[in-house]
C-alpha cells in the first residue's frame, strides 16, 4: 500500500470549466453515422431514421457540443451532396476511408439530430479539395435567416429557422500529408485566414478554430502553430490539437502515464500561442480545441489505402478495457487541470469508431468501458477548477520516465458548494491512500466514492456482457475536522462528491 496526500486550496480558482471541453465527434467514417446514429428500419429508429437506442445513449453520455462531419472525410467532402431529397442525393467515393459515401445523412439532418440530443454542433468546412466558396456558402446555408440563395435552399428543404452554428473547424489535420489536399503551414495559413474572413463576413457571431498540429510528434509541430498563427490570429478563436494514445506490447505503466505526454503537449501548444501574442503585440488570447483525443489503437489499423471500396464497413471499432478507461479518465483530469486554456475537447469518436457507445445493426447498442469516466466527468466535472497540492509517490515508466502514480484535480459546484474530486490510481499493482485535506473548504460533511477498476486489466463490455465494467460504489468517505482519508484501488479512476460547503 502506498501512500499520498492532497490538500484542495480553493482561494485561487484555476478557472470556470468551459461545459464545451466535454465534446465529441461524429464523422462519416466506418459505421459513426450509418448503423451508427443512423439506422432507418432499426427497431428503435425514429421516423427521420434516426436510432432513438444510442441517442438515449448520447444524451446519458453528456456530450454538450459534436463535431461534424471529419474529420479526414471532410477534406474531400461536398456538403452540397447531402442537402434535399434523400434519393436524389448522389453516391460518392470517399477518399479518406476509401468508402462508398450515400450521403443520407447531410447538414439538415444531422444539425437536426444534434438538437435532438441536446448538443450543439462544431462544424468543419473543406479546405482540402474546397475553400473560401464552400466555406461561405455553406455558412449561409446555415445561419443566414432567408431571401437568398442559400438560406432559401435551406428552408425549402424543410429547415425555416437557421440552424445557429456558432463554432466552425477550418479543416481538419491540414498539416498531415495523409490528408486529402494537404498543406504547407503557410498554404494553410493564407486560406484559414482569408476563409475565416468570409466566414465572417456572412455571420460575425461565429466562433473559429485553425488547425494545429495533429499530433506532438509531428515534425512541424510549434512551427505549424506560429505560422498559422502569424497569418491568422485576429481572425480566429481557437487553436485545434489532436492526440491519440495506446498501448504498446506489454508496457502498461507507460500507457497509464501518457496523461503526462498529454499535458506537455497542451502546454506546448498553450506557449506558442502566447509566443506570437507576445511578439505581436496582440490583445486577446488564443485558447485551444483538442477536438481529437482518445486512445486509438492505430497500430492495429491496416491503413486506408489497404481498404477496398465498401459501403458502411466496420472500420476501427476498438473494444476499450477498464485499462483504457482509467486512461481517458486521466485524460479527462488532464483537460480539466489546463482548463485555463483549453475550452474546447472532442472525444473522438460518439459511436462505433474508437467509440464510447457501440451498436450493432438490427441489434442492441452499449455502453464500452470508456463510456463511464467520460459520462461522470460530464456530468460532475463542472463549476470551478480549484488549486491542487498533491504529494504522491512516483514510479519509473519505460516510455515516460518518472511520473507520479496520482493524477487529480478538485472542482466546486459554486451554486450547491460540494466539491468533487477525480482521481486516478497509475499504480497497477498497489492501492494508494489518499489523505485529503478539506479545511480550506469549510463545511464539507459527507461524501460518495465510486470507481472504474477490476482485478482484470483487460475486462471489457461486450454486446452478451454489456456491464462487465461498471462504475463500484465504494463509499468510504468520512469527513471529520476537514480531513478525509480514502483508498483508491491499484489502476483505478475515481470519483469522489463531498457535500456541503456553504
Ligand atoms: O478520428 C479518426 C481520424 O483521426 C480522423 O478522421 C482524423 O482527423 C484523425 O487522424
Amino acid at each position: 500500500m502506498r501512500h499520498a496526500s492532497l490538500a484542495v486550496d480553493p482561494a485561487v480558482p484555476v478557472s470556470e470549466v468551459d461545459p464545451r471541453l466535454y465534446g465529441s465527434f461524429v464523422e462519416h467514417l466506418g459505421r459513426c453515422v450509418y448503423t451508427g446514429i443512423y439506422e432507418p428500419g432499426h427497431p428503435r429508429a425514429d421516423a427521420t431514421g434516426f436510432r432513438q437506442d444510442v441517442a438515449g445513449l448520447v444524451r446519458e453520455l453528456g456530450v454538450p457540443l459534436v463535431r461534424y462531419p471529419g474529420g479526414n472525410f471532410v477534406s474531400a467532402y461536398d456538403w452540397e451532396d447531402g442537402i434535399g431529397p434523400r434519393e436524389q442525393r448522389p453516391r460518392r467515393l470517399d477518399l479518406a476511408w476509401r468508402s462508398i459515401e450515400t450521403n443520407q445523412v447531410g447538414v439538415d439532418d444531422f444539425l437536426h439530430w444534434c438538437r435532438a440530443v441536446g448538443s450543439a454542433p462544431m462544424m468543419a468546412v473543406n479546405l482540402g479539395t474546397r475553400g473560401l466558396d464552400a466555406a461561405r456558402h455553406l455558412v449561409e446555408y446555415c445561419n443566414h435567416p432567408a431571401g437568398t440563395y442559400w438560406s432559401d435552399l435551406r428552408r425549402a428543404n424543410g429547415s425555416p429557422q437557421p440552424h445557429d452554428v456558432r463554432l466552425w473547424c477550418l479543416g481538419n489535420e491540414m498539416d498531415g500529408p495523409w490528408q486529402i489536399g494537404h498543406k504547407t503551414a503557410y498554404e494553410y495559413a493564407r486560406l484559414a485566414a482569408e476563409t475565416a474572413k468570409a466566414m465572417r463576413r456572412v455571420d460575425p457571431g461565429i466562433e473559429l478554430s485553425a488547425c494545429g498540429s495533429s499530433h506532438q510528434r509531428m515534425p512541424t509541430f510549434g512551427e505549424w502553430e506560429a505560422t498559422v498563427l502569424e497569418e491568422a490570429y485576429d481572425l480566429v478563436d481557437y487553436l485545434s490539437l489532436h492526440t491519440y494514445y495506446e498501448q504498446f506490447g506489454d508496457d502498461r505503466d507507460s500507457f497509464l502515464a501518457r496523461a503526462v505526454d498529454f499535458g506537455h503537449f497542451i502546454d506546448a501548444a498553450v506557449a506558442t500561442c502566447d509566443h506570437v501574442r507576445a511578439k505581436n503585440g496582440h490583445r486577446k488570447r488564443i485558447n485551444l480545441a483538442v477536438d481529437e483525443w482518445n486512445v486509438w489503437y492505430q497500430s492495429r489499423f491496416a491503413g486506408e489505402e489497404n481498404l477496398d471500396w465498401a459501403e458502411t464497413p466496420r472500420l476501427i471499432e476498438d473494444t476499450y478495457s477498464v485499462t483504457d478507461a482509467v486512461v481517458v479518465g486521466d485524460l479527462l483530469i488532464t483537460l480539466l487541470r489546463h482548463a485555463d486554456r483549453v475550452k474546447i475537447g472532442c472525444l473522438a469518436q460518439l459511436v462505433n469508431v474508437i467509440a464510447p457507445i457501440r451498436s450493432e445493426p438490427g441489434g442492441p447498442a452499449w455502453r464500452q468501458a470508456t463510456f463511464h469516466p467520460f459520462a461522470l466527468t460530464s456530468r460532475h466535472g463542472r463549476g470551478t477548477v480549484l488549486r491542487t497540492d498533491a504529494v504522491a509517490p512516483t514510479h519509473e515508466t519505460a516510455a515516460q520516465g518518472e511520473v507520479p502514480v496520482l493524477a487529480a484535480v478538485a472542482l466546486r459546484d459554486d451554486s450547491s458548494g460540494e466539491v468533487t474530486l477525480f482521481a486516478v490510481n497509475r499504480d497497477q499493482r498497489q492501492a494508494l491512500t489518499l489523505d485529503l485535506d478539506l479545511r480550506a473548504c469549510p463545511g464539507l460533511v459527507a461524501g460518495r466514492h465510486v470507481a472504474v477498476h477490476d482485478s482484470d486489466p483487460e475486462a471489457v463490455n461486450t454486446a452478451a456482457q454489456p456491464d462487465r465494467v461498471t462504475p463500484r460504489p465504494l463509499d468510504d468517505v468520512e469527513v471529520s475536522g476537514g480531513r478525509a482519508t480514502v483508498l483508491l484501488p491499484p489502476l483505478s479512476w475515481n470519483l469522489l462528491r463531498l457535500a456541503g460547503g456553504h
